[in-house]
């Protein structure tokens, strides 16, 4: 991918928000230096950061794993770990997090990984080592801390699958 392709490879899902298209085109270009500018990248790296943290509450760390096409619907008091993989086309909302859990020794086990086309409510927390699986739908406020299959709709704390809306498959005709 070329170097426009990848910086704004979350602007068109992001049309109505121009906040999260800078965000997230900035988040891309703080990506890019990482991987090939070596020290040099702080210089691009830590401006994003402070600003993003500070201004929108926003933590997405250039070292996260994140598909193409992220929405970030209101881009505030959203917190992703370093270690996460979101897939393509995820969308979250404002207050998510996506992140680890560590126990009473300190122990990190693990963080969230996120499928393709994933959607994640206000306030949501998906946090320890779990997968969420592709098209699921986690309700505002809800807490996941267990994977959760593809197609499922989760909600409450902690988080329970209350439906799960695989589409059936088309039948082609004989
Ligand atoms: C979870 C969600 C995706 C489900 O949407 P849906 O498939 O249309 O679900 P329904 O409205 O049919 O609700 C199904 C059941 O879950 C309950 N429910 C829905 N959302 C819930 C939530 N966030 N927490 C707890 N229960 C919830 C409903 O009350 C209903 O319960 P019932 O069957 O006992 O009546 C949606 O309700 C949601 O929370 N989306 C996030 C929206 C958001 O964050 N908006 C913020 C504005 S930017």
């Amino acid at each position: 991918m070329g170097f426009r392709e990848w910086v704004l490879q979350d602007w068109a899902a992001n049309a109505a928000r121009p906040e999260s298209q800078l965000i997230l085109a900035w988040f891309r270009l703080a990506q890019w230096a990482s991987v090939r500018w070596g020290r040099l990248a702080r210089l691009v790296v830590t401006p994003y950061w402070l600003t993003c943290s500070m201004l929108f509450g926003v933590e997405l760390p250039a070292s996260a794993q994140v598909g193409p096409r992220l929405r970030l619907y209101h881009p505030h008091g959203i917190v992703v770990s370093p270690h996460c993989t979101l897939g393509s086309d995820c969308h979250l909302r404002h207050n998510v997090t996506v992140g680890n859990r560590v126990d009473r020794d300190g122990n990190e086990a693990g963080v969230a990984t996120l499928g393709d086309h994933v959607e994640l409510g206000a306030g949501c927390a998906v946090i320890g080592d779990l997968h969420v699986g592709d098209h699921a739908r986690v309700g505002a406020l809800a807490v996941v801390v267990k994977s959760v299959p593809a197609w499922s709709v989760v909600v409450g704390n902690p988080g329970r699958v209350i439906r799960v809306d695989e589409p059936t498959a088309v039948q082609e005709p004989e």
